[in-house]
């Protein structure tokens, strides 16, 4: 039996998201350095590649505003995030069974989640310190270079954590149905999120009794 993860929105939202990550992050490597500049051609070259790249940006800040307020709530941290951390080397090796139990999210996710939300803050701010022509003047130059670098420090940090959280879709297998239709397998949930599984199958269980009277 399946059961459902995410409503039809967020998945839309998650995937909006995901997109203009992409847009932004390939049209952010072309200005970043010469090597990368290829990718200015996907964009309709280096004009458009700069007009489009802060606009990219905006969006999927603004999109993942959406997408942090439907899922915040399960991803603060608690002590049992702590305990799974520290036992974490033991899950690397492919030994989920005395991993304290999970609820919607694992300790992992938390920590990832957190580093989309502070980077995705850091290149909102730095990103308008320097977008020409409109912002800049504002600020002075060595506050602009400043921002400049910070930019692309909160950049590396969101394309790594990107990769580690695509990477663990990946390696969690049946966890990418629960963002493509919405819905997870039974046991995937029983074995990796017990205790989310737990609240969603009590609720069921209340509506059919609720439904019964
Ligand atoms: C580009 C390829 C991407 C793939 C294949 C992907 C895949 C997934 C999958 C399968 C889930 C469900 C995980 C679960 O419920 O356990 C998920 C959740 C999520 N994704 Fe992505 N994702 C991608 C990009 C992104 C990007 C760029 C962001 C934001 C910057 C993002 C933010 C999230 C968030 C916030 C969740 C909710 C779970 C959580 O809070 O950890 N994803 N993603």
């Amino acid at each position: 039996m399946f059961i459902t993860r995410y409503r039809d929105f967020t998945r839309m939202n998650h995937w909006f998201v995901a997109l203009l990550f992409i847009a932004a992050g390939l049209t952010g490597l072309a200005l970043f350095h010469p090597s990368m500049y290829f990718f200015s051609t996907l964009f309709g070259g280096g004009y458009w590649t700069r007009v489009l790249h802060p606009f990219f940006g905006l969006l999927m800040v603004l999109g993942f505003v959406g997408l942090f307020f439907a899922v915040v709530r399960d991803n603060f941290w608690t002590k049992s995030d702590t305990a799974w951390v520290k036992k974490a080397p033991q899950l690397l090796k492919g030994d989920e069974s005395g991993m304290p139990p999970v609820h919607k999210y694992n300790a992992g996710q938390k920590g990832v989640f957190w580093i989309f939300a502070i980077s995705l803050v850091l290149l909102l701010i730095t990103g308008f310190m320097f977008w020409q022509p409109w912002f800049a003047h504002f600020f002075p130059i060595p506050l602009r270079r400043i921002a400049m670098l910070v930019h692309a420090i909160a950049a590396f940090a969101l394309v790594m954590s990107v990769i580690i959280h695509v990477y663990a879709a990946i390696w969690v297998k049946g966890s990418f149905r629960a963002m493509t239709r919405g819905t997870v397998h039974e046991d995937w949930a029983k074995s990796h999120h017990p205790l989310w599984y737990k609240e969603v199958a009590g609720k069921a269980n209340q509506e059919v009794t609720r439904k019964k009277h």
